[in-house]
């Protein structure tokens, strides 16, 4: 099954897409237009349906918020069919110069991207009666990476927000790394929040800070627990933490609410203390 939705919020465009072998999508992805620019690229399953959009109005430019698969999924594609430069963090440039290892379930999903040229971005981009301004949010991903449309108050967070509460992370997510982003994209001037996935034109960033409540009172609860000497299992178990049987199984253990709780703990250990609240 296929989705795709054109949303317009003003003069922001969002291009929804999902795709499944079967059913409905598990999720889909989104990908903003602003003028001449382009921020993030969907996945490789809806190749063909991007560069048709594409094709009556090319952008000038691309911008990803990182390399996972279903943000820089078409980045190799669109440079090449529209001859237009690719740009993100200098991490999103060394993880996507080469092919890198998916697991099956990313493939089954989103589909394989392909190796892309990113230039690195750190400054920032004027035109057309905008300026979109980098800014560096790790935790999600290393090269996570939000832009801010300054001019309007728009804010292109890629997967820092997803909803305000989550049931699952990543293997690599690393919980502490999202609480200091989400501090410090809160003291930023936005009111939209574009999502990847999910997003909140309105009141953006009152949905942003209720997730930054959610991982700080989670932190806070699996912390108090680690700090007694209890494991990952008993946590769980005492916190009422419960699998996404689902996710588990489709995933092969890679997205799991397990790796959320061993994400506070790893905090910890880093810090080689026990505080009960990241710094
Ligand atoms: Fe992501």
């Amino acid at each position: 099954m296929r989705i795709l939705k054109k949303h317009d919020y003003g003069p922001v465009t969002g291009y929804e897409f999902g795709w499944s072998p079967v059913g409905r999508p598990l999720m889909t992805a989104y990908v903003y237009r602003i003028g001449p620019v382009l921020i993030d690229t969907a996945f490789a399953h809806v190749r063909k349906d991007i560069i048709n959009i594409l094709k009556a109005d090319p952008p000038d430019s691309v911008f990803l918020t990182h390399h996972h698969e279903d943000h820089g999924g078409n980045a190799s594609a669109i440079k090449k069919r529209f001859n237009v430069p690719v740009y993100g963090h200098r991490l999103t440039a060394q993880k996507l110069e080469k092919k890198y290892r998916i697991l099956p379930y990313q493939r089954l999903i989103w589909g394989a991207g392909e190796p892309v040229e990113v230039t690195p971005f750190d400054d920032k981009w004027e035109g057309m009666g905008f300026t979109l301004v980098p800014v560096h949010a790790p935790g999600h991903s290393k090269d996570h990476t939000v832009y801010l449309e300054t001019r309007n108050g728009w804010l292109f967070s890629g997967d820092i927000y997803l909803g305000d509460r989550i049931r699952y992370f990543r293997s690599d997510e690393k919980i502490a790394d999202q609480i200091t982003s989400i501090k410090k994209i809160l003291s930023l001037d936005f009111e939209a929040l574009f999502c990847g996935h999910n997003p909140r034109p309105e009141d953006g960033k009152k949905f942003l800070a209720r997730k930054l409540a959610f991982l700080e009172d989670f932190y806070g609860n699996v912390a108090a627990l680690a700090i007694k000497g209890m494991e990952e299992k008993e946590i769980m178990h005492t916190l009422n933490l419960t699998e996404d049987r689902f996710i588990l199984w489709l995933c092969f253990g890679n997205v799991s609410m397990k790796h959320m709780v061993r994400s506070v703990i790893d905090s910890l250990m880093d810090q080689q203390h026990f505080p009960s609240m990241p710094p």
